[in-house]
């Protein structure tokens, strides 16, 4: 009697196991590269606006910025344009460290099977430029379901412009 309800909770086991194993195999991952591109705020067509300041001049805790970058394919400002990137940023560590950002990624009505569908990521960034990782919690249109992860880094600025290297790594389960 113990032993049977044993086999059988073997086999439940085993059953479980490779069901899951299977789903899994068929969760291609998928890999975006691009780059966003930023006018920072105060440069003349800024991209980026503070609209929540409570210390005026000084950033610090609690500043939200609003933000509405174009997306390219390459580093270059004249690269082919494949999107936006639109969303906001809240200083949100006591200590400066990192900050909260909610990302929602528009792509373009050219750019392939993509075209109109949006990723939706959110996550803390190093304001100083450093490697971030944040994590991809949906998307809509071709990306429904989407999950995974987004690292980027700071490649370049200007007095006025950041670009940023955006890799994407999600798959499409349900
Ligand atoms: C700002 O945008 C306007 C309208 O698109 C454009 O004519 C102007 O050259 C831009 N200025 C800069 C500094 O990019
Ligand atoms: C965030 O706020 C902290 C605390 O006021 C400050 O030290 C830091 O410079 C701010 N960071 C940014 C990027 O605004
Ligand atoms: C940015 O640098 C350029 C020269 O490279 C200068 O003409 C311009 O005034 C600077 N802008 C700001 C906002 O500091």
């Amino acid at each position: 009697m113990v032993a049977a309800r044993c086999a059988s909770l073997v086999l439940m086991l085993l059953l479980s196991c490779c069901g899951a194993a299977s789903a899994a195999a068929d969760e291609k991952l998928t890999h975006l590269h691009f780059y966003f591109h930023e006018v920072v705020a105060g440069a003349p067509n800024a991209t980026v606006v503070k609209v929540a300041s409570l210390h005026k001049g000084a950033p610090t805790f609690g500043d939200v910025n609003v933000f509405d970058n174009v997306l390219r394919e390459g580093p270059d400002p004249a690269s082919r344009l494949i999107g936006r990137v639109q969303g906001l940023g809240v200083n949100a560590s006591l200590d400066g460290s990192s900050i909260f950002s909610a990302f929602d990624f528009v792509f373009s009505s050219d750019y392939g099977e993509y075209s109109g569908s949006t990723l939706t990521a959110q996550g803390q960034f190093d304001p100083t430029g450093g490697p971030s990782e944040r994590s991809i919690v949906g998307g809509t249109g071709k990306l429904r379901f989407a999950r995974g992860y987004m690292k980027s880094r700071l490649v370049s600025s200007t007095n006025t412009t950041i670009v940023v290297v955006v890799d994407m790594y999600f798959t499409l389960a349900h």
